[in-house]
């Protein structure tokens, strides 16, 4: 099934396109957005086309991303699953935003919408997402989508030869 697009209040989110390479550019090329990414920003627009051609390739059965788009049609960021394993009925979310949309609650309704879809249309009763436990932003976000932290993984990403221990939240249909 491929990516259904998702609208809230005040967001479209679509599947992404190859074409939204200058917008996610805005925050895969930003060293800051990408501090707690599982791998380094991006050095110019074509190699951050390049990973929306790797995802584009993956079956969206168990990958998916959406672009997040305002009423205005500006590219906000990007949403995804990945990891949907579908006998365990669990994915994991991963989420980012160009500088210019952070705390004005876009993530929160985008993700939202999501996670509402997730447990509706995709079958699933277990939705996870990895923080760095620095990642103060991202752990509020998480926490305020009603996700428990359960935990600290020691040493559960590499990135760039450094490990970084990750909290898992998790966030389970009905409880
Ligand atoms: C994490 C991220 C997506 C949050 O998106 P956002 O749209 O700015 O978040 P929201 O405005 O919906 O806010 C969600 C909650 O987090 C809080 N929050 C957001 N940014 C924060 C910050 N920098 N510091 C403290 N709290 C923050 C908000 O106040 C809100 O909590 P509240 O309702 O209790 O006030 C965004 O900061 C981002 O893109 N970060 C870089 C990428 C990243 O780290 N991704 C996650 C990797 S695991």
């Amino acid at each position: 099934m491929p990516v259904a697009t998702i609208i809230t209040e005040r967001l479209t989110l679509r599947p992404i396109a190859e074409n939204d390479a200058a917008g996610l550019h805005a925050a895969y090329g930003d060293p800051l957005a990408m501090r707690f990414w599982d791998y380094p920003a991006t050095d110019g627009l074509e190699a951050t086309a390049g990973h929306i051609r790797r995802w584009l390739g993956h079956d969206p059965h168990w990958h998916g991303v959406w672009a997040i788009v305002t009423r205005t049609g500006a590219f906000a960021g990007m949403i995804n699953y990945h990891h949907r394993e579908d006998w365990n009925r669990r994915l994991e979310l991963g989420w980012i935003l160009a500088p210019a949309f952070w705390r004005r609650g876009v993530m929160t309704e985008a993700a939202r919408g999501v996670v509402d879809h997730c447990f509706a249309a995709l079958d699933v009763h277990r939705i996870e997402a990895t923080i760095d436990p620095d990642n103060v932003a991202s752990r509020r976000l998480a926490e305020r989508l009603g996700f428990r932290e359960e935990g600290l993984m020691r040493d559960r990403a590499c990135v760039e030869g450094e490990f970084r221990s990750l909290l898992m939240y998790g966030l389970v249909k009905g409880a």
